[in-house]
């Protein structure tokens, strides 16, 4: 009797980006494609690995997907080395890092897709390939294996469609902004933005190899087969549609956890430390939140300002103020006497589950270096913000809360931050009265997400699905 041939499972093969902002939306892509049905390689590099499981487990003997694989997901995790020995210090050598993510990384991804593409149980499944946006190998590797590739963007449409048309702003000699202050009306699905709200890697023309990352990754994106943003559509409508023009765009967002403050998954690189017991001494909607993200580095006189002006304020606040957030030995960046001015006003942490203290009713306002996912589980939990965003995407994030939403106001007019400014906007945002018309419109973007997760983001996931298939199907009787 002839056998049947069963049908090949589609195999997504998820190789992670190396920084915390990317890691988190990405580990939640997968396991939502998993909880579709779908097979997936997780596979993060092996110095990552090492920092989520050292943190989390103190131990880096663990599969930190086994839990999820326990409650009937097909994910299957391993590791990839970039090359570098794990104690290298990846960020103080950041130039020869990226040059070798750059150059010698695909080489890798290379050799690792081939072994996976060529192993015994390949015959039952059909690869795919899915990236990070700002990953520069995805190209290379589809082409040589003929695989369907998809590019995950982990930032908003607004901010994805300037990169995307980063040949035009050139042309117009508005790249790079160089302090000029313009609004650009040209765009595809932009109505209007000021170069001001610019990422900080379109702002000046100093040229260093992350600007050459960033911007070889958007001449490659434009040939993934499909690109999936985690952004809501009815937030961002005409730049996501307009970006569809183009190539097959879906915003799928907020791409989070099942269990919105539980994640089974560890994708923390630092410990978290719980402060719930704290927040429960708290009345509702009376906490400051304060936290400047995991990446960038800020002048400590912002620090100093920012503290004065907490204590100015005279409202509660949870501060998350990671090690390294001024120089790489900041241990101490606030004193003693100062700690002990804080009393019962505030709490700080070097880090935090952030979904969980946002949901926390105690919470009741978010100032934010403006992260892309800080700002997704912010309205998620109706929380409106105050805005100092730092570096690249950050900057036209701002723009998006304040000038387009209107769920959250600047921390500073200027350039420079003083204590009495900080103070006087906490109290705008904590109090009632001026920030009535703040919580008003964050309760109605907050509904349009919300409305969202079963409705637009659930149709275009599963309208990727029936595409992704079809490519696949495609693909393998080319
Ligand atoms: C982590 O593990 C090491 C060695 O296994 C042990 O000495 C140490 O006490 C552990 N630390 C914590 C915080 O559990
Ligand atoms: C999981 O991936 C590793 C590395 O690619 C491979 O050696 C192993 O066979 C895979 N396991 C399963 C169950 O597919
Ligand atoms: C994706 O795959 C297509 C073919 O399906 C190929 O032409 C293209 O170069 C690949 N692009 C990227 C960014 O991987
Ligand atoms: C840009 O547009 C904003 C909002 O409409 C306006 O307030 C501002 O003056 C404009 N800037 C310039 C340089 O034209």
């Amino acid at each position: 009797m002839a056998e049947i041939e069963s049908p090949r499972k589609p195999h997504a093969i998820m190789i992670s980006f190396h920084l915390q902002g990317h890691i988190i939306p990405f580990v939640n892509l997968a396991i939502k494609l998993a909880s579709k049905g779908f097979t997936i390689t997780f596979v993060h590099n092996e110095f990552i690995h090492h920092q989520i499981s050292k943190s989390q487990y103190n131990s880096t003997q663990v599969d930190i997907f086994s839990e999820a694989r326990n409650s009937g997901l097909d994910i299957n995790y391993t590791t990839i080395s970039d090359g570098f020995p794990l104690e290298f210090d990846r960020g103080g050598n950041l130039n020869q890092f990226a040059e070798s993510f750059l150059i010698d990384f695909p080489t890798r991804v290379d050799e690792f897709v081939g072994k996976i593409l060529h192993s015994q149980s390949s015959s039952s499944y059909n690869y795919f390939l899915i990236a990070d946006t700002l990953c520069v190998w995805p190209a290379k590797i589809a082409k040589k294996y003929n695989i369907v590739n998809v590019s995950f963007w982990t930032e908003p449409a607004l901010v994805f469609s300037l990169y995307y048309h980063l040949d035009l702003l050139r042309k117009n000699g508005h790249v790079p902004a160089n302090g000029l202050e313009e609004n650009i009306t040209y765009i595809p699905g932009i109505q209007s933005i000021s170069t001001k709200d610019f990422m900080s890697y379109l702002q000046g023309s100093e040229s260093t190899i992350i600007h050459t990352i960033m911007f070889a990754a958007f001449e490659e994106v434009k040939n993934a087969d499909f690109i999936l943003c985690n952004t809501v559509q009815e937030l961002e409508a005409e730049a996501v549609s307009a970006l569809n023009e183009n190539q097959p765009f879906y915003a799928v967002g907020p791409v989070f956890p099942t269990d919105f403050s539980e994640s089974t998954v560890a994708r923390s690189l630092l410990p978290e430390s719980d402060s719930t017991e704290w927040l429960k001494t708290k009345s509702p909607g009376s906490v400051l939140y304060v936290s400047f993200g995991s990446l960038a580095k800020i002048d400590e006189h912002v620090i100093l300002e920012v503290a004065e002006g907490l204590l100015l304020s005279e409202v509660n606040f949870l501060w998350v103020l990671r090690p390294g957030t001024v120089s790489c030995d900041d241990d101490e960046i606030l004193t003693v006497g100062y700690k002990n001015r804080i009393k019962d006003q505030g709490l700080i942490v070097p880090w935090c589950k952030q979904n969980l203290v946002l949901s926390n009713p105690a919470i009741g306002g978010f100032l934010t270096h403006c992260g892309w996912n800080s700002i997704l589980e912010s309205i998620w939990c109706g929380v409106p913000m105050i805005c100092y965003p730092l570096f690249t995407d950050q900057i036209t994030n701002r723009k998006l809360v304040v000038d387009d939403w209107k769920i959250g106001i600047n921390l500073c007019g200027g350039i420079s931050v003083s204590r009495e400014e900080v103070a006087e906007k906490i109290k705008i945002l904590m109090g009632g009265g001026k920030s009535d018309g703040l919580k008003e419109e964050m309760k109605s973007v907050r509904n349009m997400m919300q409305n969202a997760l079963d409705g637009s983001s659930e149709r275009n996931f599963d309208q990727f699905l029936k595409d992704l298939k079809a490519k696949i199907l495609s693909k393998t009787k080319d």
